[in-house]
């Protein structure tokens, strides 16, 4: 497919005799919320790690936007557009919540933009701001991030991924920890940002995932055992058999 945003092509890590990831061929369009789901082991997260250009394939290629983005590191991927959160919560506990933000927002406005270091000041706080909003902690700014309960502490992350604007999110168990109600409130904010970009999800919840998802992807054993539309993904015999009954 050439109008993918995201293709890999026969993407293959492996460690020792391990495939970690085998032979995947991925391919998402620009503005899809797809998920990845699969058994513990499963090779999602490495999947993540390639894509992010955090680990290196052993086989196989990648293209964003077009362009092959295989084997470039993490931090020119990132500039390209694509962010990655976490599946361990990732941010500076002795910082404010509006700190922590405002790192992350500083770290990519350019200073050549603005005509003084104020201007940039103050754009860099209105982002920060508008970041605390979409992930709906304004209220918390003040507070240290380390008093911010479980859930608040994954929407901060949350935003600091946001600060870079990327043009594809990965998204690496969010609701991971969380409680119902927590996990609810996140759900609402991954479809909320899922309107103005495209989002790779991986995720165990299987409630959630068949609501949120246009595609899901099933790993298992680092291969792609099946893809297709949520509707699809709950009829497949061979998905059913591989989750045995972990369909909740
Ligand atoms: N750096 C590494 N060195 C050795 N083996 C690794 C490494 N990273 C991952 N693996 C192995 O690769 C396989 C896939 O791991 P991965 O973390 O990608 O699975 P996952 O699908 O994300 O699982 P989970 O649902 O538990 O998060 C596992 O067998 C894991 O032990
Ligand atoms: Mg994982």
């Amino acid at each position: 497919m050439n109008d993918a945003l995201l293709r890999t092509e026969q993407l293959s890590r492996s460690y020792g005799s391990l495939l970690a990831v085998d032979r995947v061929d991925l391919s998402v369009r620009e503005g899809e919320l797809r998920s990845i789901i699969g058994p513990n082991g499963a090779g999602k997260t490495t999947l993540f790690r390639l894509i992010s250009g955090e680990v290196a394939p052993t086989a196989g290629r990648i293209w964003f936007r077009g362009r092959e983005v295989t084997g470039l590191p993490q931090h020119v991927v990132s500039r390209l557009g694509i962010a990655k959160s976490y599946q361990i919560t990732n941010v500076f506990p002795h910082l404010t919540v509006r700190e922590n933000v405002r790192v992350a927002a500083q770290g990519h406005t350019r200073s050549f933009d603005f005509w003084s270091r104020a201007d940039r000041l103050v754009a860099v706080l209105d982002r920060a701001r508008a970041l605390l909003s979409t992930v709906g902690l304004e209220r918390k700014a003040d507070l240290l991030a380390a008093h911010l309960s479980h859930g608040e502490k994954r929407h901060l992350e949350l935003a600091i991924t946001l600060a870079a604007d990327p043009v594809l999110l990965l998204l690496d168990e969010p609701t991971g920890g969380m409680s119902p109600e927590e996990t609810d409130a996140t759900m609402l904010l991954i479809r909320g940002l899922a309107a103005g970009r495209t989002i790779v999800l991986v995720e165990h919840k299987m409630k959630l995932v068949m609501k949120i998802s246009d595609r899901i992807t099933v790993l298992h054993q680092g291969q792609v055992i099946a893809e297709g539309t949520p509707e699809e993904i709950r009829a497949n015999v061979r998905v059913q058999q591989t989750y045995l009954g972990a369909w909740r």
